[in-house]
Order: structure tokens, then sequence, then C-alpha cells
């Protein structure tokens, strides 16, 4: 694996939605020394975002987006990310759809976290439908955004027992600390050997 040190560290914006937990260890793990990315720039398509106290403490930049008009928003964004030469995108609980125009121009560049198991439970209340489908087991599944909803390449999962007395809530708490350990040892390593 190739080290990356200073400045030779892939510049990574993230986008949020929200509570930012991910967001939170990712910039935590990228002022490590081992870190082979920095995050350069915080997305979110919600003013209100818990997650942007976190871009605002550690003095990151960030861009609050309003998705409604679509186009619109991704041409201001774009324009952003060549701005700051972003090489690498992450999403971290962006709850908004990316036309495949901008896919296709991060292509292998974009990764996502996604709350189940995938190929099962792709889109909204992964946690819900786990537990209603009385599952044995659920987890989470860092994989490469291409223009099919929570399709693309598998990079990482993890996978966890369900517990009997497990709701929604409990699971997706517990998966969500399992996330918040793995995302940025996972980013880490995908972006060493790009
Ligand atoms: C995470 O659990 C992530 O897997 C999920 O949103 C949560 C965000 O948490 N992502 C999706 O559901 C994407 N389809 P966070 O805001 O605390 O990082």
């Amino acid at each position: 694996m190739k080290k990356l040190i200073g400045t030779n560290k892939k510049k990574t914006s993230v986008f949020i939605s929200g509570n930012g937990s991910n967001l939170r260890s990712l910039i935590r793990y990228s002022k490590l020394k081992k870190s082979t990315f920095k995050i350069i720039l915080v997305v979110s398509n919600n003013k209100n975002a818990k997650g942007l106290s976190y871009a605002k403490k550690n003095k990151i930049p960030y861009l609050i987006l309003n998705y409604k008009i679509k186009k619109k928003a991704e041409k201001k964004l774009l324009y952003l990310l060549k701005q700051k030469n972003i090489e690498i995108i992450c999403l971290a609980g962006f709850m908004k759809i990316l036309s495949s125009n901008f896919i296709k121009k991060f292509k292998g560049k974009i990764l996502n976290i996604h709350p189940s198991l995938l190929p099962k439970y792709k889109g909204l209340n992964a946690h819900q439908r786990t537990i209603d489908n009385k599952e044995k087991y659920s987890g989470f599944t860092i994989h490469l955004v291409n223009k099919k909803l929570d399709s693309g390449k598998i990079i990482f999962q993890k996978k966890l027992k369900i517990f009997i007395n497990d709701t929604a809530n409990i699971l997706e708490k517990r998966i969500r600390k399992f996330e918040n350990k793995h995302y940025p040892l996972v980013l880490s390593k995908y972006v060493a050997n790009l």
C-alpha cells in the first residue's frame, strides 16, 4: 500500500444530511498521520443538519445546498468541487440521490455507507424492514456509487447479529457505532490504492 503523506493526502468532500456521526469520525481519523485522506469540504442539503457543527468546530469549509432544483444545485456543487480539487466524495448519511451526470464525473470516486447487508434492503428505513422481516443478521455496507440506488461495487461489509429484543432504533444505534469505526479505515485504505 502506498503511503500518502501531508499534501499528498487525497482531497475529500463529505456529504451529509443530518446527524453527522460518520462525518465526526472521518474528521477525527483524517487528523491522524496515517490517514491517506483529508477533508476539504463538507456538503449538506439540510441547513439544520447537526453534522454541520463538526465542520464548524473543525474549521472545515461547508456548503449548504438547496437540492430542490437538483440541476442547479449540482452545477454549483461541481463548480466548487473542481475549484477545491476534490478527488474523493464520501456520502455519510446523505439522503439525496445524485444525478447520473454527476456520478459519471466522479466514477469510482464516490463512496456511500448504507445500513444493511446489501443487496438486501436498499433505500429508506432499512433497519425497520430488517426487523419486520425477522432477519437474524444485519450490518452495514460501504460501496461505490453508481447510477442505480445502493447497487455499486461493494468494498466492505460488516455483519452483526440481531438480538431478540432489538428494535429498529436499538439496531440502528449499534450498527452506527461500527459504521463510525470502520468508515474511516475503509476510506483510508481505498484511497491509498487509487
Ligand atoms: C448511517 O447509519 C448511514 O448508514 C445511513 O444514514 C446514517 C447516517 O448517520 N445512510 C443511509 O441510510 C443512506 N442510504 P450519521 O449522520 O450519524 O453519519
